[in-house]
């Protein structure tokens, strides 16, 4: 048996450049062959029939946790967690504890993900020294060892100077940020979306306006620098409509959403179950089809997990002092799917070489599916329909509102750097 080489055949094949019929063998790392009716050798053959074969996914922001909170997630099990779902690339975010602000902290990130080896970590960099918005950090150092995102996600970059320096900084450097769009002093103590619900609970609210104020300075702080900037976890009718605007323009602004943000709505808050205690919080359904509307028509490019393990002890606490977050990795492409009326070659883009190119990764990640080209691979059943097993999530944490949740569309096998990391729906390693 050679360990180095798996067949696949029978797949319906989904790129960049479209929809056809292939089989294609993978060797040392890389995709060695591409046919019709390729014939098995003394490889590992995977019949896929039926099945959708595509770059894999990509992953603007998951939370890994380590270092500093290994309760809630460690590099190796959120790994894990990416690659039941398909992804073969995560960034990850940096409000670790100490934080990813410094050459030795994004090192340690990197060197610990490349140990596991279950999919590319990719560590951004804070925008600023302990994400607490006065001084920037190091940015080409960071950017040096490789960081090609920066964000203070967690909170945003208040300071409109400081932002202002930090786009012309990353602009020289040709690294993105991306920012968190919350003005924190409409957005104190507050548990859920400002609004008819949270009237009727008598929860402190999130205003919209609190993210729409900060999208609107970035855009325009973008136009003004001319750097790039990608828009994180965009919720509100008006933010789409504000990017919308801005895209129009020509204006290099990106933008993501997560899948809860297209599934789920404030009323959810109801129940005040902190597994849908989110930041940005859930919003209306008014909201929910806007996002939607932006997924599909492009105004949003990737859809981004924002996987946000919490343990147990800190999700069980009263709404107001439990954590926001929630998972996302194991499921993002079951709910997206559950979700999103769109092609699968549009979905799948959202998911993969948008968020690549994004993220500064499309060397590696997001590829055609060609000879030569990366085996960084997916395989989806795109007619299974599934729930959650809250046993079997590889995620440390469990603080996820998708159980008991009916999804479309499975991950069935995961190829990094051309090897089986998930197989059948189970990790290999
Ligand atoms: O819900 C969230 N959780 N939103 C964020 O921006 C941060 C994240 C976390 O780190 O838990």
């Amino acid at each position: 048996m050679n360990n180095n080489a798996v067949l696949l055949t029978g797949a319906v094949v989904i790129d960049e450049s479209g929809e056809r019929q292939l089989d294609i063998r993978l060797r040392d790392g890389v995709i060695a062959e591409v046919g019709e009716a390729l014939v098995a050798g003394d490889e590992e053959h995977l019949d896929v029939s039926g099945c959708l074969l595509a770059p894999g996914f990509v992953d603007l922001h998951t939370h890994l946790r380590e270092p500093g909170m290994p309760e809630a997630e460690t590099i190796e099990t959120g790994s894990r967690a990416a690659a039941l779902g398909g992804y073969t690339a995560v960034v990850a975010m940096p409000n670790t504890d100490p934080t990813q602000d410094c050459v030795e902290v994004v090192e340690f990130v990197a060197k610990r993900g490349r140990e596991v080896g279950l999919c590319d970590v990719r560590p951004s960099g804070s925008i600023t020294i302990g994400r607490a918005g006065h001084q920037l950090t190091p940015f080409a150092d960071l950017a040096a060892v490789g960081v090609r995102l920066f964000t203070d996600d967690g909170s945003g970059v208040q300071d409109e100077g400081l932002m202002r320096r930090a786009l012309e900084y990353a602009g020289e450097l040709g690294v993105v940020l991306a920012q968190h769009c919350e003005v924190a002093s409409l957005t104190a103590g507050a548990v859920m979306h400002e609004g008819e619900c949270c009237s009727h609970l008598g929860l402190p609210g999130w205003p919209a306006l609190a993210e729409e104020l900060m999208v609107h300075r970035d855009i325009e702080l973008s136009r003004l620098t001319g750097s790039p900037v990608h828009l994180l976890h965009l919720s509100t009718a008006r933010s789409v409509e504000l990017v919308r605007a801005a895209k129009a323009e020509g204006l290099p602004v990106t933008a993501e959403a997560t899948p809860h943000h297209i599934s789920l709505n404030d009323e959810h808050l109801s129940s005040f179950d902190t597994r849908y205690k989110v930041n940005p919080p859930l919003r209306t359904i008014a909201d929910i089809e806007a996002v939607k509307v932006g997924l599909i028509d492009g105004t949003i490019d990737a859809i981004a997990t924002d996987h946000a393990p919490h343990p147990s002890a800190a999700k069980d606490r009263p709404l107001d002092e439990a954590p926001p977050g929630m998972l996302g990795l194991e499921t993002a492409l079951g709910v997206a799917r559950a979700h999103l009326d769109c092609s699968w070659q549009h979905l799948i883009g959202a998911m993969s070489w948008r968020p690549a190119k994004i993220a500064g990764l499309s060397d590696s990640q997001g590829r055609p599916i060609a000879v030569g080209e990366p085996a960084n691979l997916v395989v989806i059943d795109p007619d299974a329909e599934w729930q959650v097993d809250p046993h079997a999530l590889a995620s440390r944490s469990s603080n996820t509102p998708f159980v008991g949740v009916d999804l479309k569309a499975k991950v069935r096998h995961t190829m990094f750097q051309g090897r089986v990391v998930v197989r059948d729906g189970i990790a290999t390693a």
